[in-house]
């Protein structure tokens, strides 16, 4: 019932670290992002044919929406599309806290409607999942997916929807090389048997598979991703410095070889730019096409590192046979 089939462009744009501050010490990222630096993030994007933004009201708590849309004025809203979440672990206590949480977004957004909606976070899906219907029907939202969900979790949400016509259209998880729990899980093959987008999220973990920090040029002091990376930098230098080489044999780095990689499985990477030049990376990962070997020495070294980059809020996917 939905109104068209979702669309959505090869590698989608993460806006997490436009929530900050700009303090060191009073943000997740520890960058230092200017109006105007971000103004020329979006009209790079645009000018490429990235037009999809992930934000959400955790970001910042609201930070991240209303930079967004500051940096998007001027661009009519047909030329490009917004994704952003309802978190339930933030839920208010009206009558309905989806349409409320909803409301201040595209307030802050400017807009009238979010073309693709998350449930943020599985905190009882048979709850919020059905709050979600009168939106879809009213065109608020155009499109619907679940993010952090397991396989069990998204098929409810998805029945849940099916009974009134509609379905989750997309799953966001994250999803990196370091990090493949929704591959085993099943989670990849169930989105593509069922025509559900997959949309990864910190492929490049959150810097640290870069190239750019190493355990010489950590991640920034007093930032929350210094606290999660900068301990496990010595291990994944060897798995850096081959994506680096294969980069460079295309003419490229190892960020783009990460988003190459997420491409190549069949995902939809979401990448956190916070620089105009981020987004030529854009361009050398989708035209990128790495080969069988390559994928495969890749996930080996990965395997190798030994390391578990679970965010904080994340829920283990995999179920344990029983
Ligand atoms: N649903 C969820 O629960 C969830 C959770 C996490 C993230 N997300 C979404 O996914 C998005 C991506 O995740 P993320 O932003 O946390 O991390 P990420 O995409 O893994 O990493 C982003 C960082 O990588 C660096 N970077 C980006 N492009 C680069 C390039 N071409 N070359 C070198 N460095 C590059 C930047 O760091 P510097 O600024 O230091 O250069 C940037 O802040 C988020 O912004 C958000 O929209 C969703």
């Amino acid at each position: 019932m939905t109104s068209k089939t979702l669309a959505v462009p090869a590698v989608a744009l993460g806006t997490w670290a436009w929530g900050d501050s700009g303090e060191v010490g009073d943000g997740y990222f520890g960058s230092q992002l200017t109006e105007s630096g971000l103004r020329k993030v979006v009209e790079k994007a645009h000018a490429n044919g990235f037009t999809l933004w992930d934000t959400a009201v955790v970001y910042g708590m609201g930070r991240s929406e209303a930079v967004l849309a500051q940096a998007l004025k001027g661009y009519d809203r047909s030329e490009y599309q917004l994704s952003t979440k309802f978190t339930p672990q933030i839920a208010g206590d009206g009558e309905d806290p989806v349409a409320d949480m909803l409301e201040q977004s595209l307030d802050r957004l400017g807009t009238d409607y979010v073309d693709l909606y998350w449930i943020h976070n599985p905190a009882d899906v048979a709850r919020w999942t059905p709050l979600l219907i009168p939106l879809l029907k009213s065109g608020k939202i155009r499109h619907v997916g679940v993010s952090n969900h397991n396989l069990e979790e998204i098929a409810l949400a998805d029945q849940i929807l099916g009974e009134a016509g509609f379905r989750v259209e997309a799953v966001q998880n994250h999803y990196s090389l370091l990090y493949r729990s929704s591959e085993r899980a099943g989670i990849l093959d169930h989105c593509r048997e069922h025509d559900v987008r997959f949309l990864s999220y910190m492929v490049l973990e959150q810097g640290a598979l870069t190239g750019t920090y190493s355990p010489a040029n950590p991640l920034p002091e007093g930032s929350s991703r210094a606290v999660a990376y900068n301990g496990i930098l010595p291990q994944l230098q060897a798995l850096t410095d081959r994506m680096g080489e294969i980069g460079e044999d295309r003419g490229g780095s190892a960020a783009d070889v990460a988003t190459a990689w997420a491409i190549a499985k069949g995902t939809t990477p979401i990448v956190g730019v916070t620089k105009a030049g981020y987004i030529d990376g854009l361009v050398r990962a989708r035209g990128i096409d790495l080969a069988g070997e390559e994928i495969a020495e890749l996930e080996a070294l990965a395997d190798a590192a030994d390391v578990d980059t679970r965010g904080s809020w994340e829920h283990e996917m995999f179920k344990a046979p029983a």
